[in-house]
């Protein structure tokens, strides 16, 4: 036992700031200096940057990555009667989304080790009514996107990347925008790259998906006075020139997490009570979250107790399957095409340790001694 409790957080978004405060405050105050806080310079600079860093022709800022994914949907024409296939082992905003469209949510199962949806099980959920598969890139790892591009070509079938997680990964000879109509990203705080507040993108290669996102986050208007039926739902300057400044940091801050999971990786290796995190060989897993799974449901909860008694803010992502929330469907169209186990076995069993670029190696090594300390007296 360590002679003292450290106290872990799960994020560190406020050292985060502190290491690179100059710049952010600096596009800030540019920001505040021009006067031009919506729809201004600073968004237009921050779109073309994260064009350029998922090398697609187009990147659209809008209000939060739920929106980025049901903008996208009716961008594509995606509305009632439309099957949209995805996983049910996912945030809960990936559903949400085509429903909000107008679309029928399909959900199929989830691979065992990676939890991204299985391509194997998609065919069968397929029917004269699918519109689009939303394979989600969950946890910071790329789903098997050509194996979905495949099903997708065969069965003429749109394919939209919920890659909210996973900004910065890349599969196997394939990178995140490359292998479907468009990916949608959130900003929000929480994500590898987050925002204070709320915030989302599209990017895409195709055109007319640039220019209706365009349009309908800005209440379908282009041109000044000239509207269309549309919404709103604006990137702020001020979070771009945040973004702008985070964006460059990025692949050191993937790498940091990287490592901070092969430490988390090699010391859990012998613990007997736990499944550690799975990465694809070829894939690059940028880790958002790492996430264990206790082998037996009955552990999880007290697994989790007893990590956040000892100071870390460990966590669950996601112990209720979208399926499995009270009152689900909430009169909305939703169907779930076979058996989904690897789901719901995720669910019960998952936990997610202290994942952030910032962590330190003290911090690490405590989080490991107690999981350890755990799975030693686990019956
Ligand atoms: C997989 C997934 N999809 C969609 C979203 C929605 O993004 P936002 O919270 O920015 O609306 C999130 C995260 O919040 C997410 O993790």
């Amino acid at each position: 036992m360590p002679e003292t409790k450290l106290k872990v957080a799960f994020y560190g978004h406020v050292r985060q700031y502190h290491n690179i405060k100059a710049e952010i405050d600096a596009n800030m105050q540019e920001v505040l200096e021009s006067g031009q806080y919506v729809m201004g310079p600073m968004l237009a600079r921050f779109e073309k940057e994260l064009a350029e860093f998922h090398k697609t022709k187009y990147a659209v800022g809008v209000g939060n990555g739920t929106d980025a994914l049901w903008l996208t949907f009716m961008a594509l024409g995606i509305g009632p009667g439309d099957e949209c296939i995805t996983t049910t082992n996912t945030f809960f905003a990936t559903a949400e989304a085509i429903w909000i469209a107008g679309g029928t949510v399909v959900f199929v199962d989830s691979e065992v080790r990676t939890n991204c949806i299985d391509p194997a099980k998609i065919e069968a959920a397929i029917t004269p009514r699918t519109k689009a598969l939303v394979p989600v890139h969950l946890y910071g790892q790329c789903a098997d996107m050509k194996a979905i591009r495949k099903i997708a070509d065969k069965h003429k079938l749109l394919v939209i990347e919920d890659n909210a997680q996973a900004i910065g990964a890349h599969g196997d000879g394939f990178r995140i925008g490359e292998l479907s109509d468009a990916a949608t990203i959130s900003f929000i705080v929480q994500k590898n790259l987050g925002t204070f507040g709320d915030g989302g993108a599209v990017v895409t290669n195709n055109p007319e998906i640039d220019r209706i996102v365009r349009k309908l986050r800005n209440h379908g208007s282009d041109k000044r006075s000239c509207h269309s039926f549309g919404f709103n739902s604006r990137l702020d300057d001020l979070h771009a020139a945040i973004l702008s400044a985070k964006l460059k940091h990025i692949h050191e801050w993937s790498n940091l997490r990287r490592k901070w999971a092969a430490r988390y990786n090699k010391g859990l290796a012998k613990a007997r009570n736990i499944t550690l995190p799975y990465e694809t060989p070829g894939y690059r897993h940028v880790f958002h979250l790492y996430v264990i799974e206790t082998k037996k449901a009955k552990h999880r909860d007290p697994m989790l107790q007893f990590l956040n008694d000892e100071g870390i803010d460990a966590k669950c992502h996601y112990p209720i399957a979208i399926h499995q929330q009270e009152g689900y469907p909430w009169k909305k169209q939703a169907r779930i095409a076979g058996p989904v186990p690897n789901s719901e076995r995720n669910a019960a069993c998952c936990i997610s340790l202290p994942m952030f670029p910032e962590l330190t190696e003290e911090e690490v090594d405590y989080v490991v001694d107690r999981v350890l300390e755990w799975d030693r007296s686990a019956k």
